[in-house]
């Protein structure tokens, strides 16, 4: 009996490629389906829980970049450049979506242990928004949805920590991204007043569920109107949001965009010169 060897033909690795691509992208969307039956954690859910919550999330990107690498690694030779940069860019996807969830949850626990601590400085928005915008991009155009960013007004220098906002920025547009349809803008406007900055995120997806607007930044909430659409997430990003902007002393809030979809917001004040 002979030893059955891998089918190498280009036919066989390009099918191999568009599965082990398909399966970068849609390997959250079977861990949904396997989720689909299986409770969310609450607040007053066991570590337990909230554990298996997460490794159930953390399970289809980690099985699709085994995948993809192994494939790569294996076949490399053998793939051309448009193959190869599909699969990179897969992977590159995966492992910074990873890294935003792994981010959300070392300041879950820091925001839990009392431990969150500011470090401010001065601090430019629209830099930072410049820099959130290269994290997200990849996710972003993934979509095909495009990222605008308007601000007419001269910004004032703030004083604040500005990984924390980031992550703040990332968790917003990472949501209108996730919320929003494809193929559509996400806006991303900065406006102020005398003493305060505002910034808002808007999408175009089915806008605010029906619940009250408190609820969805209440740690592991998510909206049960999602059961149906399946969206991915353990539902920290805007209780980590919360927690950040009030310890900067501002506010946050969400409303629904005229025209449709959603619209997130948070405000600092600023010292006026
Ligand atoms: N842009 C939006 N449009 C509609 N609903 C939203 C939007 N952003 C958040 N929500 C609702 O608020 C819930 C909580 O959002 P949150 O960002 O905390 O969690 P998540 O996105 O589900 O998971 P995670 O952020 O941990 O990946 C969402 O599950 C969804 O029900
Ligand atoms: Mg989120």
């Amino acid at each position: 009996m002979g030893v059955k060897t891998a089918d190498r033909s280009p036919e066989s690795t390009r099918a191999r490629c568009a599965s082990a691509v398909g399966l970068a992208e849609g390997g959250r969307n079977r861990a949904r389906r396997t989720r689909a039956a299986t409770a969310r954690p609450t607040r007053g859910d066991s570590d337990l829980a909230i554990l298996a919550t997460v490794a159930h999330e953390i399970r289809g990107p980690v099985t699709a970049l085994t995948t993809s690498s192994g494939l790569l690694a294996e076949d490399l030779a053998i793939l051309d450049g448009e193959q190869v940069r599909g699969m990179l860019s897969a992977i590159h996807r995966r492992a910074l979506w990873l890294q935003g969830l792994v981010e959300n949850l070392l300041c879950a626990a820091t925001i839990r242990e009392g431990r969150l601590r500011l470090h401010r400085e001065p601090l430019d928005l629209l830099q930072l928004i410049a820099d959130t915008r290269s994290l997200v991009e990849p996710l972003v155009t993934q979509k095909r949805q495009t990222l605008r960013v308007r601000c007419r007004e001269e910004m004032p220098t703030l004083h604040a920590d500005g990984r924390r906002l980031g992550q703040v920025l990332v968790n917003l547009i990472l949501n209108a991204s996730k919320f929003g349809e494809p193929k559509t803008p996400i806006d991303v406007s900065l406006a102020r007043s005398r003493d305060t900055v505002r910034v808002t995120v808007s999408d175009r997806g089915p806008g605010l569920p029906p619940e009250s607007t408190e609820r969805l930044f209440e740690p592991f909430y998510r909206s049960a109107a999602l059961g149906t659409c399946g969206k991915d997430g353990v539902g920290l990003g805007l209780s980590i949001v919360k927690s950040i902007v009030q310890a900067h002393d501002g506010r946050v809030g969400a409303d629904n965009r005229k025209g449709g979809g959603a619209r997130f917001w948070f405000e600092l004040n600023f010292t006026p010169l």
